[in-house]
């Protein structure tokens, strides 16, 4: 029997039953639930709203439930819809009369709401956890090979000379912005619904100040059908993942990227490629590919809650009931593909010589000819054009910028000396970009440095 059924002269239909269930994946809120039970018990009791024998025999009930749960003794009943049915219709076989106190002021609408505040505000715990390691094992990559230098790209073209370091850095600054937004959305999670029942509010002197204190929520939720009704903290978690989907993915492309032949930039360990069931020689990197393919599922998953909650009038709606396999799916995915990756960077070797020969592509450093020439005090403009002509020079000819002669440099570049004949070395033009933010490799080290501290600190 429902333990809602008071009112229904006839049991559910099967189908609806099955169509209606939550229990298959609510019950990961199993914890939650019940720690957000016992705080609502131990305010009823010390309220007065039940007797004080009777809310701790809930909470010892409830936490013989969780024992129960954990030992894989519990029973979860599809009849009994979700997890919270589950957990209060035990509670109930357990210590009997008293159990059917425990209800007392709530309901599954500020419940639910409340059980998955405290699931995000853990999860957000792990992810960010998670995130660190993943700056750890890039910074860890990028300080075992401090000085490799490679060809940087926009459009995926040959644009400057870069450190590798820096490059990795690049990614260790993203994941951390992910970090700043998860604690961030973080604030905004740790309220409290519960205590304002289906949608009103009480006739009972709950004190929501203390449960909310208990379960180390900052602030309430102060208005009762908004604690209900909302779930822009899980569209905001949602959001959060997928900005960190997206940014894996974009890594996971660099990696494929570097790893083709045609780039041969990186070795990564066989424990973390995939073999071809035709094609003997093969040797793939899946799961930098998968990381890529999973971004879309996250990405739905966002797209999905907000398309489920944008026409729901106020206030709760079982429609809401659809806000959890995706969130779950999302959270499981990001997670995994961030230990993986983490794993794998351990296993990840630049082929130094090939990256350097790559960067030595004299076209790389045509900037800093034009750089030269605004220090000789042209027009960054007029400079830009003079190099470009030669750029294109050199082309017609068929040669590398560092082939052409100081008289073929002048012919475009009437202010180019003998020095300017040195500008073709990738070690130097590295250097020579020394300011904040820069791939020089003081700045690369210091910003190293840097993380290395903030990394370590908790
Ligand atoms: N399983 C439900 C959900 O996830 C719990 C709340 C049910 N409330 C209700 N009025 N039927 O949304």
């Amino acid at each position: 029997m429902a333990l809602w059924s008071g009112r229904f002269e006839q049991s559910t239909d099967a189908l609806v039953q099955a169509y209606s269930e939550s229990i298959s994946y609510d019950r990961r809120l199993y914890a939650y639930d019940i720690q957000g039970s016992i705080a609502h018990a131990r305010m009823l009791g010390r309220q007065g709203i039940i007797p004080q024998p009777e809310a701790d025999k809930i909470i010892a009930g409830l936490q013989q439930v969780k024992l129960e749960i954990e030992q894989g003794k519990f029973v979860f009943k599809t009849e009994l819809e979700d997890i919270h049915m589950n957990i209060e219709a035990r509670l109930t076989e357990i210590i009997g009369e008293a159990g059917a106190r425990l209800h007392t002021g709530r309901s599954r609408n500020d419940q639910i709401a409340t059980d998955e505040r405290l699931y995000l505000r853990d999860e957000c715990e792990q992810l960010a956890e998670l995130l660190q390691n993943l700056q750890g094992a890039l910074l860890a990559l990028a300080q075992r090979h401090p000085d490799v230098i490679m060809p940087g790209f926009t459009h995926l073209q040959h644009a400057q000379v870069v450190l590798f370091a820096h490059h990795l850095l690049a990614y260790v600054e993203m994941f951390e912005r992910d970090r700043e937004r998860l604690q961030d959305a973080r604030q905004r999670i740790n309220r409290l619904p519960l205590g304002v029942g289906a949608i009103a509010g009480s006739t009972l002197p709950l004190d929501r100040h203390a449960v909310a204190q208990e379960l180390g929520f900052d602030e309430l939720l102060y208005n009762s059908m908004d604690a209900v009704a909302d779930r822009d903290c899980l569209a905001e978690m949602l959001a959060c993942l997928a900005i960190i989907a997206m940014h894996i993915s974009r890594f996971a492309e660099d990696i494929i990227v570097w790893y083709s032949q045609e780039f041969a930039f990186i070795e990564i360990g066989d424990a973390f490629t995939t073999g071809s069931s035709l094609m003997p020689q093969k040797k793939n990197p899946d799961v930098a590919e998968l990381a890529r393919g999973k971004t879309g599922r996250v990405y739905g998953h966002l797209l999905a809650l907000l398309t489920t909650l944008k026409g729901l009038p106020l206030s709760y709606n079982r429609d809401l009931q659809e806000d959890k396999e995706g969130l779950f799916d999302a959270i499981d995915t990001v997670k995994h593909s961030l230990a993986v990756f983490t794993a794998m960077l351990a296993s990840v070797k630049p082929r130094r010589e090939r990256m350097l020969e790559a960067a030595s592509d004299s076209f790389l450093m045509a900037t800093d000819l034009a750089e030269w020439l605004v220090r000789q005090g042209l027009p960054f403009r007029e400079a830009h054009h003079q190099v470009g002509r030669f750029v294109a020079a050199c082309l017609a000819r068929g040669q590398q910028l560092h082939e052409a002669s100081l008289e073929q440099m002048q012919e475009c570049i009437p202010l180019a000396k003998p020095e300017c004949l040195q500008i073709w070395n990738p070690q130097s033009s590295v250097e020579a970009r020394d300011l904040p933010g820069g791939t020089a490799p003081a700045q690369v080290a210091k910003r190293m440095a840097y993380w290395q501290e903030k990394l370590n600190t908790p």
